[in-house]
């Protein structure tokens, strides 16, 4: 029932209503960073709900301060059947720069075989192909063959305020023998990889404030200290011209990769590709590492904007009486964010020249570096569905971006951890023509359902 094959001829029989579900899920306009969206956040969950409700699950909503989880479950009639926790989530990025878009960002377009909207990878592409793998599953074999629980999160976006809340309260509910995170990629297109873990990640807004209002910088230039110099001063004393940032105590927790793990991982990097895929080199961050040992072994510190004083339409002579940045560090394994935090915060304040007023606020919902175990059960499941649907050996990566929940859901199921996902560099994820390909759709599709056929024939 449940070969490659076999999934395969499913999917392409159930592929038409299940792309129409997937653009009705696309619709709805889910965008957790601004509260404008509160309620269309919410009949997106009400809609999701439901269809899960449709497909066999018994599900719940979680309400937080912001939009709610879903929590659904799946009991599986077979004997000393193991739990799997499957994490997705249903919110979406901001849409701007609007203007970017080559078609509107909720309504779905596809074009040669990709699928244009914000949210069509991220991660309500890869949410999409876990439910119907799921839906699809119990449709054709009447059940499934191990204990399912799907949190579909809807703060994912802005670090899950809500939902690390509730682990605590919701421990008995979310333990599990497997924790699976569906929100990650790939290699390349025809490149088959599991992720065996993320960087950590935490915020914070830098605020200048000079004099009480804007003056006229006729009659105060020279006189007045304008904080946008003041800020450009900082924010030039972060780093030293070979990347590295000189934030005092910054690197000292970092954890060194052994030679056995760095064996492991696919750290080849091709610079010509990702010249003509991104338009420059990849040669930021700190100098003497290479590409993927910056993106996935090497903490940074990124200045993610700018603003303050007079960018509009022409000019204005203007001494701006507040300047601003934010700024983010990603994180590896064994650092604290919070520490972190503390550190860059303090070295800011100390590096204000006198004359205007800093503050730096530390923001909550930040998540440290994360590991998997590369031999574990569930990895092992992964990497051997994935090299089914591809026909070739899966390969091992780690990821530089976040997902700030893992570290919280992994203590509160107690579960063993693999993080997968299908998205690709070049997905636009987060910026204007976010894409997703119908192939990736189906190849998500099986690996999801072979993954679990096979954690069901080989149980322990
Ligand atoms: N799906 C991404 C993480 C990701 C990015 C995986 C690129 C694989 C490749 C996730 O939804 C995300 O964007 N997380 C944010 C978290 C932040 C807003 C707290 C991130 O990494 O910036
Ligand atoms: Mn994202």
């Amino acid at each position: 029932m449940n070969t490659i094959e076999q999934l395969s001829q499913t999917y392409d029989k159930k592929q038409p209503k299940l792309l129409e579900d997937y653009l009705t899920f696309l619709r709805f306009k889910s965008i957790s960073a601004d509260s404008e969206y509160r309620e269309e956040s919410q009949a997106c969950a009400d809609w999701l709900k439901a269809y899960l409700t449709q497909s066999g699950f018994q599900v719940e909503q979680w309400d937080t301060a912001g939009n709610p989880s879903l929590f659904a479950s799946y009991h599986s009639s077979a004997k000393n059947a193991p739990t799997l926790l499957l994490y997705t989530h249903y919110d979406v990025q901001p849409i701007d720069p609007i203007e970017l878009w080559e078609s509107p960002p909720f309504e779905p377009l596809i074009k040669e075989g990709l699928v244009y909207a914000r949210g069509a990878q991220d991660n309500k592409g890869q949410c999409f192909y876990t439910v119907a793998a799921l839906k699809s599953l119990i449709e054709e074999n009447g059940g499934l063959p191990i204990h399912i629980k799907l949190i579909i999160d809807g703060e994912e976006e802005i670090g899950s305020p809500g939902l690390t809340k509730l682990l605590q309260t919701k421990k008995e509910q979310l333990k599990a023998d497997y924790v699976t995170i569906v929100d990650l990629g790939i290699l390349g297109p025809d490149s088959p990889a599991v992720t065996l873990g993320c960087r950590g990640i935490i915020t914070m807004d830098v605020i200048v404030q000079g004099t009480r209002g804007d003056l006229h910088s006729g009659s105060h230039g020279g006189v007045a200290f304008n904080p946008i110099h003041a800020l450009i001063e900082i924010l030039s004393k972060l780093r030293d011209p070979q990347g590295k940032v000189l934030v005092p105590g910054f690197y000292d927790d970092v954890a060194e990769l052994s030679a056995d793990e760095r064996k492991l991982l696919a750290l080849e990097f091709d610079q010509a590709q990702y010249k003509k895929e991104f338009g420059s080199e990849a040669t930021g961050g700190e100098k003497q590492y290479t590409p993927f040992e910056r993106a996935w072994l090497r903490p940074t510190l990124e200045i993610n904007g700018i603003y303050g004083g007079y960018s509009g339409k022409g000019f204005k002579t203007v001494i701006p009486a507040v300047a601003n940045a934010k700024i983010s560090c990603r994180l590896v394994p064994n650092q604290v964010p919070s520490k972190i935090g503390q550190q860059v915060k303090q070295f800011i304040e100390k590096n204000t020249p006198s004359g205007v007023q800093v503050t730096v606020h530390v923001h909550e919902g930040g998540g440290p570096g994360i590991r998997t175990a590369p031999s574990s059960k569930i990895v092992q499941a992964f990497a051997t569905a994935y090299g089914e649907v591809f026909k070739k050996p899966c390969q091992f990566i780690l990821e530089g971006g976040s997902i700030p929940i893992t570290n919280g859901l992994r203590e509160a199921s107690g579960g063993e951890l693999a993080m997968m996902g299908f998205g690709l560099a070049t997905d636009q994820i987060h910026a204007p023509n976010e894409h997703f390909s119908l192939d990736r759709l189906k190849q998500g599709f099986l690996t999801m359902a072979r993954t679990i056929a096979l954690l069901g024939e080989n149980k322990s």
